[in-house]
C-alpha cells in the first residue's frame, strides 16, 4: 500500500462514521499497556532514548522462502514493513509521540533465495519438490535511527535472518528518573531499571502492573502472550462497537496511515542515504 491509499481509507471511515482498527496487537500485551501508564505520568521522566530491536530467524537461510521476499508481492519493503512497523508502531503508542525524522539503512543478505517449485506457507517446514533461483529485492535487516516530537532519540534494529532469534521484539525506554524495558519473549515480566536503588523486576498481574488491569485475564504465573494480547485488541475493538466509546487504545485509520508515512520515509532515508523529515 501507499500513503495515497491509506489517506483515501482515513477520508473513508471520517465520512463514515463507523469504527476501523488495524492489528497491532504487540500494543495490547499487558507490559506495553503498563509502560505506556508509566510514560504519561511522568514515572520515567523526560525520555531521553529509546532503544530496541525486532529480530527473527525464519528467514536466515538461502533455502527459507516466502512471497514476502519478493517487493511485487509483499512490498518494497519487508522486515521494516513486516516487523519493524509493529515496533514503530507500539513505540510511539508508549510514547505518546510520533518519529518526526529518522536516517534508515537496509541491507539483504541473501540476494538470491531457492523458490520452492510449489506453493509454501508462512513458517511451514514442510518438503518441497525442488526449487528455482530467485532475485531477492527485498531487505533482510534494517537499522533505523529515529528522532520523535518529544526530542527523545531512538534506535531501532530489525532482522529475519539473525539465528536464534524467533520472535523476539525488544523495547527500552530511558528516562530522565529510571527506565523501563521488556523482551516480548518473557511477556509477563518488566524491569524498572534504577541508577540509585535495586531494580525492579515487575510480573504481570501483580505488584509493578496495577495499570494493565482490565487488561489481563489470567492470575500471575500463568503466562499470558501472543495470542492473549490479540483477545483483548478485539475486546477493545468490540467494545468500542457495541457501545460506541473508545478506550483510545487500539490503532485507528490515522495510525495506519502513520506507519506507511514511516516505511515511505525509511525506503527514501535509504535510498539517498541521508536523514529524512517524516
Ligand atoms: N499481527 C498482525 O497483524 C499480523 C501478523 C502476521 C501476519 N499478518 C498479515 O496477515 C497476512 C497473512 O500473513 P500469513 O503469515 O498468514 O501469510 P501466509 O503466507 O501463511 O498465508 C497467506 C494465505 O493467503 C493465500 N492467498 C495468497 N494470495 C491469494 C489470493 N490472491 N486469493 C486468495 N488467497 C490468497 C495463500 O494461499 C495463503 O493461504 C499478511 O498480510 C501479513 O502481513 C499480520
Amino acid at each position: 500500500m501507499t500513503t495515497f491509499e491509506t489517506a483515501e481509507i482515513v477520508a473513508a471511515v471520517e465520512r463514515s462514521g463507523k469504527v476501523f482498527a488495524v492489528n497491532y496487537n504487540v500494543r495490547f500485551y499487558s507490559a506495553v499497556l503498563q509502560m505506556r501508564a508509566m510514560v504519561r505520568r511522568g514515572d520515567l521522566g523526560e525520555i531521553i532514548h529509546v532503544n530496541g530491536s525486532y529480530m527473527q530467524d525464519w528467514l536466515m537461510k538461502e533455502t527459507d522462502y516466502n512471497w514476502r521476499v519478493l517487493a511485487s508481492e509483499s512490498g518494497e519493503l519487508r522486515a521494516v514493513g513486516d516487523i519493524g512497523t509493529h515496533w514503530l508502531d507500539t513505540v510511539g503508542f508508549i510514547l505518546g509521540s510520533p518519529v518526526t525524522e529518522l536516517m534508515a539503512d537496509l541491507s539483504t543478505y541473501h540476494r538470491t533465495r531457492k523458490r520452492p517449485v510449489g506453493e509454501v506457507r508462512t513458517f511451514s517446514n514442510e518438503a518441497v519438490d525442488g526449487t528455482v533461483d530467485c532475485p531477492v529485492d527485498t531487505e533482510d535487516f534494517a537499522s533505523v535511527l529515529l528522532e520523535f516530537a518529544n526530542g527523545a532519540r531512538g534506535n531501532l534494529a530489525v532482522s529475519q535472518v539473525a539465528a536464534g532469534r524467533k520472535n523476539c521484539i525488544r523495547i527500552e525506554i530511558y528516562g530522565t528518573k529510571q527506565s523501563v524495558w521488556w523482551d516480548s519473549q518473557r511477556p509477563d515480566e518488566l524491569t524498572i531499571g534504577r541508577r540509585d536503588a535495586a531494580n525492579v523486576h515487575a510480573w504481570r498481574a501483580a505488584s509493578g502492573f496495577e495499570d494493565a488491569g482490565g487488561y489481563t485475564d489470567y492470575p500471575a504465573g500463568h503466562a499470558e502472550g501472543f495470542p492473549d494480547g490479540f483477545k483483548m485488541l478485539y475486546r477493545s475493538i468490540y467494545t468500542s462497537i457495541a457501545t460506541g466509546k473508545s478506550d483510545g487504545l487500539f490503532a485507528d485509520a490515522a495510525a495506519g496511515h502513520e506507519e506507511l508515512r514511516l516505511c515511505e520515509a525509511v525506503l527514501q532515508s535509504h535510498r539517498e542515504r541521508r536523514w529524512v523529515s517524516v
